[in-house]
């Protein structure tokens, strides 16, 4: 019998969460009052905080299907959050009907979410880790279960290493993750930079670091070694928006409002 508490022994109300400050820019109704707080005051800061996030799933969005028409059928989503609409495993079967998808988050209100809308999906499973320490996540068994390594994998950090601060710890996480995978396998990655609006930024940033969680705004160059090991396909770093953009979509004038920074790689 397991000896782990429940998850849901993990959530604090009076705690803001990243993953529930995150549901409530989004619309969402899984978080709380002491989360709601710090996304109005962010809201105050920069009113087009929700614009920015929808066009962040966007990029997700595209990215997936980037990486489904390249062949590849399996997903590690690090950082996946509260699954909203157009989650991963629902673009990515739109395209490969097998494919087979894990969600990873360190919040546990994510995670029981993840699990209620994954009840009878097959091919896909949540677990709760912390992406710093990846020998835990991928040694997780129900993870085995569903990933083939020996295969390609689209690995995702969407809107998450922001959270993350540098440390000897995530580049060593960063470089076990690219050594687990297959050549061919891909790593997605999205991060808020304070380029747009570093005043702002800045100010929110503080404001997360007050309840915290820590917000780490970083630039090209930082995210560029996020990459570090792994071939930037093509345009490269790029602000959100402009990163393959769907023909359909109206053209963005502004890109660097978005202050999203986004690339796709892939292993060699
Ligand atoms: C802004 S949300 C992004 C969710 C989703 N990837 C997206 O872009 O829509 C960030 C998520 O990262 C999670 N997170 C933060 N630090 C993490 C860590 N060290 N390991 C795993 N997840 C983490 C938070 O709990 C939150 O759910």
């Amino acid at each position: 019998m397991s000896t782990e508490p429940p998850l849901s022994a993990g959530i604090d109300p009076n705690r803001p969460s990243a993953a529930r400050i995150y549901d409530s820019f989004l619309g969402g109704t899984h978080n709380f009052a002491a989360d709601r707080a710090v996304a109005q005051r962010a809201l105050e800061l920069v009113p087009e905080l929700p614009k920015i996030m929808r066009a962040n799933r966007a990029f997700l969005r595209r990215a997936v299907r980037f990486a489904a028409d390249a062949g590849i059928r399996q997903f590690l989503d690090l950082g996946s959050g509260i699954p909203t609409e157009g989650n991963v495993h629902e673009v990515a079967a739109d395209i490969l009907p097998d494919a087979r998808v894990v969600y990873v988050d360190l919040e546990p209100t994510a995670v029981l979410h993840a699990r209620d809308i994954l009840a009878g999906v097959p091919r896909t499973v949540a677990v709760r880790g912390d992406l710093q320490h990846p020998s835990a996540i991928l040694d997780d068994p129900q993870l085995r279960e569903i990933l083939d390594f020996d295969e390609p994998i689209c690995v995702l950090m969407i809107a998450v290493l922001h959270f993350v601060p540098s440390s000897p710890a995530l580049t060593a996480a960063l470089r076990r993750y690219r050594d687990q995978v297959a050549p061919g396998s891909y790593l997605v990655v999205s991060h808020a930079t304070g380029s747009a609006h570093p005043d702002a930024l800045a100010r929110i940033a503080e404001l997360y670091n007050r309840t915290g969680t820590p917000l780490v705004l970083r630039d090209t160059d930082g995210l560029a070694a996020v990459f570090d090991g792994w071939d930037l396909l093509d345009p490269g770093i790029v602000y959100g928006p402009r990163w393959h953009p769907d023909p359909a979509d109206p053209e963005v004038d502004d890109p660097a409002a978005y202050i999203t920074l986004a690339g796709v790689a892939v292993k060699s």
